[in-house]
């Protein structure tokens, strides 16, 4: 099993890498200043306004606000996952990618469980076998031993597994892997008794999880792993490594809803199908679906379930849309399913419903229309300022303008109004991200003048865009240095930036921003990392990255000093020494400079 790609490996493939050289064997570049321009791939223009920055070994979009490393690139353009990236670089600087072995503590403490997990699949499909009245039950509804096999499908029968897992695996292993449920008396029970078993595999094709089907009428119908340590509900998606495994170049992908609409349609011949296991299609489904294929399918009953729960993914799929990304939504005939449809239509039939599915802009003025007709003047307002309320959550601006542009057919408002209306709605709400006086990171960065008593959020993203622009300067200061004590996750940040510079102060923006890909605030980072910079010369970059430290270490100071001295606070001898020390560099800042 592949380990994880160290760090080290990252940062030298990309110094190694040239990104003008990745991008242009892929698209014409043409020199423009100290950039190359282009027409941007990720969307349709004419007029260039895709620019590679080779100093910063960073592109970026101005068009569709696409913009990432050489990795990025590749994830994007050819569809590939961020290993699947990497290879595919180290392979053009001939490089061989290294793997930590096992040096990770949490996928050694995990192993464990994706063995047991492992061991019960293989147990349930030796119990499938010797179980006519489940190999009868698959039969009738039309599943043949192939389709079984690719899948893995067993049998849990009433009792059995922990017998034969028991050499293996303790007890508390079998639990932790959501196989097996602790009694009251402090035993274990078998988690699943009586079902057709599917297991779930995660991207890289490890089981992390099972769902099991009752053959006789019963509840719960469907019984799911809970979520453990390696399974998680919001994040995984059934079938995905399946159809990936059969599949010549996926395009496409359906989003189903049952685990036997992924298995039937698979019986057909249609190998593209998905599903989310019961759960609401979430950003993080979507993402990962979108790292595999551009457009995406989802399928909803024609009944009232199905609507909420396309409301609910139109919710989410609106800001994942951008560039080539594409989603359309199939509402299936009432009492239908895609199992049960392609079981009567056939392969055909099935492949000309989808290709009648709607794109989603269409979608959104179809259930925005159900709930306010525009028959009526009120109808058309009230629809209006809900289609603007949606459009507000959209980030590719070419998108959002063929969004208004639509909506503004549908309500006989002009574009210019309803661009009014945008422009009043309130700024999405930031996500939460950890506090502390050193813990935000603007949501959506957009302020790049010199700060002035502005947030510390604001104050953050103009010191860190600076220092990921202008690796190259000097940020040894005492005011910087000061600031990466403080608690939170932007202090964090910087802290990690100012190590990596120390190790190699050659690096360029790519190099430091790839070693936050896995963070949670990445996309902001990413986001600093073009964001544009009127400071004119790198000595006022300098200076004002340096005026937002102070303000920021001013900040810090104060809130703590007004934290110590609040009336009825008891300061021990140590607390009184913080104060003092607070009090002290406080003034040292406030006299004049
Ligand atoms: P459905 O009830 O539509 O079932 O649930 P289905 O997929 O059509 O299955 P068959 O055809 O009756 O066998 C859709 C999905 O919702 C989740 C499962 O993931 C299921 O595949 N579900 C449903 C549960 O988790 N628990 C349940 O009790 C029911
Ligand atoms: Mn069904």
């Amino acid at each position: 099993m592949a380990g994880l790609i160290p760090q080290a490996f990252i940062d030298e493939l990309l110094e190694r890498s040239d990104i003008v050289e990745v991008i242009q064997r892929r698209v014409s570049l043409k020199k423009a200043g100290r950039e190359f321009a282009a027409c941007c791939p990720f969307h349709g223009e004419k007029t260039p306004s895709f620019y590679v920055s080779p100093q910063k070994q960073f592109y970026h979009c101005f068009g569709c606000g696409a913009h990432g490393t050489a990795i990025s690139f590749l994830m994007e353009y050819e569809n590939l996952s961020f290993p699947e990236a990497v290879e595919q670089l180290a392979e053009q600087a001939g490089l061989e990618v290294p793997r930590e072995a096992g040096g990770d503590d949490k996928r050694e403490a995990h192993a464990p469980l994706y063995e047991a997990l492992n061991a019960a699949a293989d147990y349930y499909v030796q119990q499938l076998r010797q179980t006519p009245k489940a190999v009868e039950y698959l039969k009738n509804r039309g599943i043949d031993g192939t389709t079984a096999r690719d899948y893995q499908i067993g049998w849990a029968p009433p009792s059995g597994l922990l017998e034969a897992l028991k050499p293996r695996f303790t007890p508390q292993q079998l639990v932790d892997a959501g196989l097996a449920a602790r009694r009251d008396d402090g035993g274990i029970r078998e988690r699943f008794r009586g079902r057709i078993m599917f297991p779930i595999r995660d991207r890289r094709g490890r089981i992390t999880g099972f769902g099991g089907r009752l053959i006789e009428d019963g509840e719960p119908k469907y019984l799911n792993s809970p979520e453990s340590e390696v399974f998680h509900k919001g994040q995984t998606i059934y079938g995905l490594f399946e159809a990936r495994k059969a599949g010549t170049r996926l395009d496409d992908i359906v989003v189903v809803e049952g685990y036997m609409d992924v298995v039937g349609l698979a019986r057909a011949g249609f190998r593209r199908a998905v599903a989310c296991m019961g759960t609401a299609l979430t950003r993080a489904h979507l993402d990962s679906l979108f790292r595999q294929v551009s457009r995406i399918t989802l399928c909803f009953d024609g009944d009232a379930a199905g609507r909420r729960a396309a409301w609910r993914s139109l919710a989410e799929a609106l800001p994942a849309i951008q560039g080539l990304r594409e989603v359309r939504v199939l509402f299936l005939p009432e009492g239908d399913d895609p199992d049960s449809l392609v079981r009567r239509d056939g392969l055909a039939g099935w492949e000309e419903r989808l290709a009648g599915a709607l794109p989603l802009s269409e979608t959104l003025v179809r259930l925005l229309r159900e709930e306010h007709p525009t028959d009526t003047a009120e109808g058309r307002t009230r629809f209006a300022h809900a289609a603007m309320k949606l459009v507000a959550t959209t980030r590719d601006p070419l998108f959002r303008d063929q969004l208004v542009e639509r909506i503004a057919e549908e309500t006989h408002l002009s574009h210019e109004r309803l661009e009014q209306v945008l422009s009043e709605q309130p700024p999405e709400p930031a996500r939460a991200t950890a506090s502390g006086s050193g813990g935000d990171l603007p949501a959506n960065p957009t302020a790049s003048r010199a700060p002035g008593g502005e947030s510390p959020p604001a104050l953050w993203g103009a010191l860190l865009a600076r220092v990921l622009q202008h690796p190259e300067l000097d940020w040894s200061q005492p005011e910087i240095r000061q600031l990466v004590e403080l608690p939170g996750v932007a202090a964090a940040t910087l802290r990690e930036l100012l190590a990596a510079l120390d190790e190699n102060p050659e690096r360029h923006t790519a190099g430091l921003l790839e070693r936050f890909r896995e963070e949670r605030h990445f996309q902001r980072l990413m986001a600093l990392a073009h964001q544009a910079l009127d400071d004119g010369e790198v000595a006022v970059t300098r200076q004002t990255a340096l005026d937002c430290a102070r303000q920021l270490l001013r900040q810090h100071y104060r809130s703590r000093i007004r934290e110590l001295t609040r009336p009825g606070t008891e300061l021990g001898t140590e607390q009184r020494a913080e104060l003092a020390r607070l009090t002290e560099q406080l003034q040292r800042f406030d006299r004049p400079q």
